[in-house]
């Protein structure tokens, strides 16, 4: 079979790469639904999941990502053998309506090829908190950074871009189907290997019109997501109010509070929006005790990638029944060092923490920052997850803080 197209027939490599597209295609779709509503009941605090469901998503997620990043590539070397090679005109190209859909839709389909892993890619690529692609490369990419909303746009673009590529599949296996059963053309028969050649019609569809006709579709496609609310960022519901100020001697201006968890090797970092602090403090280079603090932590003010609402299920911090953490410790000074020795309270948890900071107190203002590894499982988090590899036991724990000495 000759391998490069004529005007009348398609060559052995564009078959191969049709058919290579669409097998990846095929398998794509089924495993990135599946995969998803997997993680849609995972991440639903109201039931219950375990490691296996969790390492089941992994996998399906990571296979669907895999497959996508390959098509990704074959997508690309198929556009650039397309420019280089004649293209078979229409064989019924003097049927104005149904030659326009024809091309319209094999322009949507080329777009898709490019859209829809490249949106998925950069999706995963500015996530934190992932399933790993399986090749040596693309974790993340150039230009790329690590962005919380920029993944969740391109999440959306991802959701609407595979829903335009579904519709254009299903009208073009349609219409490939009319020509063989009904038409009984060799449209259908000129893409198979076994296939013939086919006589174009002289009159053939103008590119300038299906180009235009197809980017009109996407930005319809985009523009029903917008109205859908697709695109409005994502905020989950607040469940309680914001935490009451405290009195304290010496008042946080401002300050983070963050944990990093470590799931399936990955860090992901996220910060408690909403704390407060009592903070006595007063420097006595003679005594153990120099003062003493208590921070109240609001759990569902945590932000935590793309696993916040997992963060907050029952078998996590159970926000609904636990709504805030507490930590109260004195504040020991031995020598230059100082720590918070203390109990954090985590749900019903209280477990003892030495806390060591550093800190620096320049006339009436005082910055500190400490961090300290907790053992998640001392708290009963993720106490259904017992595998390391899917979520390690440690859990780093970090602040910094400015405070003002009230007057
Ligand atoms: C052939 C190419 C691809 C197709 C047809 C495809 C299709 C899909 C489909 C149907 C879903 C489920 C959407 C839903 O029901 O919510 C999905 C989700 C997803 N896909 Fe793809 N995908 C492709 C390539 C990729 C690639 C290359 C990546 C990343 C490297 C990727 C990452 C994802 C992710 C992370 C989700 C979950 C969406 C979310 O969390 O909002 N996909 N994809
Ligand atoms: C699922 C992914 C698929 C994609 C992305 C895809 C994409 C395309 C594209 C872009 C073309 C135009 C080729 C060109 O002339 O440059 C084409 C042609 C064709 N496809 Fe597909 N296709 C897919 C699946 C299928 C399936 C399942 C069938 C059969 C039922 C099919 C049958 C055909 C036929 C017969 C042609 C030639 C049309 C003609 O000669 O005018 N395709 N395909």
């Amino acid at each position: 079979m000759p391998l490069t197209n004529t005007a009348t027939r398609y060559g052995a490599v564009t078959k191969t790469f049709h058919w290579l597209s669409a097998l990846l295609i095929f398998t794509a779709f089924p495993l990135g639904w599946l995969a998803s509503s997997l993680a849609e009941r995972i991440a639903d605090p109201a039931i219950s999941s375990t490691d296996i469901d969790l390492a089941r998503a992994t996998t399906l997620f990571s296979l669907h990502k895999t497959i996508g990043v390959s098509l990704f590539t074959v997508a690309i070397l198929r556009i650039l053998w397309t420019l280089a090679q004649p293209k078979p005109g229409l064989l019924n190209g003097d049927e104005r309506t149904e030659a326009w859909l024809a091309e319209t839709v094999h322009w949507l389909l080329y777009g898709s090829l490019v859209l829809v892993p490249l949106t998925g890619w950069i999706h995963h690529a500015a996530a934190d908190g992932f399933a790993p692609i399986w090749w040596p490369f693309g974790q993340s990419l150039p230009f790329i950074p690590k962005s919380p909303s920029l993944s969740e746009l391109f999440s959306t673009l991802h959701f609407v871009f595979q829903l335009v590529l579904a519709g254009a599949i299903a009208l073009h296996v349609a219409g490939a189907l009319k020509h063989h059963l009904i038409e009984r053309d060799a449209t259908l028969r000129r893409m198979l290997f076994s296939g013939t050649s086919g006589m174009p019609t002289t009159a053939q569809p103008s590119h300038l019109v299906s180009v235009l006709s197809a980017l009109v579709i996407w930005a319809g496609a985009l523009g029903a997501g917008g109205a859908a609310g697709l695109f409005s960022p994502h905020t989950p519901p607040a469940t309680t109010a914001a935490l009451q100020a405290v009195e304290s001697d010496w008042q946080v201006e401002n300050g983070t509070l963050s944990l990093t968890a470590t799931q399936l090797g990955h860090p992901v970092t996220g910060s408690f929006a909403d704390w407060t602090a009592s903070i006595t403090y007063a420097e006595d280079l003679t005594a153990d005790r120099n003062g003493a603090v208590k921070v109240t932590v609001s759990i569902p003010s945590l932000t935590l990638g793309s696993v916040t609402a997992q963060a907050m299920g029952p078998d996590y911090f159970d926000a609904d029944s636990f709504v805030t953490a507490v930590f109260e410790a004195d504040i020991l000074r031995d020598g230059d060092d100082l720590r918070a020795d203390g109990t954090l309270t985590i749900k019903d948890h209280s477990v003892p923490i030495s806390l060591p900071f550093v800190l620096d107190v320049q006339d009436d203002t005082a910055t500190a920052s400490g961090q300290v590894t907790l053992d998640r499982r001392a708290f009963g988090i993720g106490a259904k997850v017992e595998d390391e590899g899917t979520l390690a036991f440690s859990v780093l724990v970090e602040f910094t803080l400015v405070a003002h000495k009230a007057p």
